[in-house]
């Protein structure tokens, strides 16, 4: 059979990357995390100083872009691809509150997005690939032959969020994951390069009210429509 290309494009914690990994696992193909490729490079930036309390050095970003390596290892018990840094992994540096309260305006730099959008286009072509995001049906793979853009109510997407930084031991309160979600979203939609817009041919998926196996089994029969 044929391999194909999956974009998933959505609003921050829509549930893309629990569905991305589900697919890519069920069909065999490969799963690209692009936000984790935005955080790690923000993940950077604060570690050397290039981002504090609302000051953020794009210039000397640019200019250390070459140097920021970014790979992804398959994690066989985990059953996905984490993500390095220079060689190291940094999947759980990447993922707190901090480096969500940043990560847009570094994602709004073009220079940022020209390196990550290369890569990402060499690391999905050869189909066989699920990628999840902001600008993969749009911008990424404007051809691929599956696009599907996630939505759910704010309220709901913070309390998924909020959940997951509980699990993992992070302490944090609701407001402000709710809060870090709603400006997260409006600076992904507003800014000037690739802004998060819902391709014409994607298809929308809101999963407010979806268990996790209906948003699975409802995708899955778009999957093999398309096949
Ligand atoms: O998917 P996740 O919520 O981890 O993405 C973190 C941030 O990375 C997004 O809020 C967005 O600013 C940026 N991003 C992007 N383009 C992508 C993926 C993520 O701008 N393709």
């Amino acid at each position: 059979m044929s391999k194909i290309t999956i974009a998933i494009d959505g609003f921050s914690s829509t549930g893309k990357s629990t569905v991305a990994k589900q697919l890519a696992k069920y069909l065999g193909y490969v799963y690209v995390d692009t936000g984790a490729m935005y955080r790690a490079v923000t993940f950077y930036a604060m570690k050397q100083g290039l981002i504090e309390e609302g000051d953020f050095n794009v210039e000397a970003l640019i200019y250390q872009l070459p140097g920021i390596e970014i790979s992804f290892k398959f994690n066989e018990p985990l059953g996905f691809a984490e993500v390095y840094l220079n060689g190291k992994n940094v999947e759980r540096d990447i993922r707190t509150l901090e480096v969500s309260g940043f990560v847009s305006k570094v994602a709004a730099v073009s220079h940022v997005r020209q390196k990550l959008v290369e890569q990402q286009q060499k690391m999905g072509k050869d189909k066989g690939v699920v990628m999840d995001g902001r600008d993969i049906g749009t911008v990424v793979f404007p051809n691929a032959e599956l696009k599907l853009f996630m939505t759910a109510s704010a309220e709901k997407r913070a309390t998924r969020r909020y959940q997951e930084l509980v699990n993992r031991g992070d302490k944090v309160i609701y407001e402000d994951v709710l809060q870090n979600v709603q400006e997260r979203d409006y600076l992904d939609s507003n800014r000037e390069d690739s802004p998060l817009v819902k391709a014409k041919d994607a298809i929308e998926i809101d999963n407010s009210n979806m268990t996790l196996d209906e948003q699975f089994d409802k995708i899955l029969n778009l999957v093999k429509i398309t096949l």
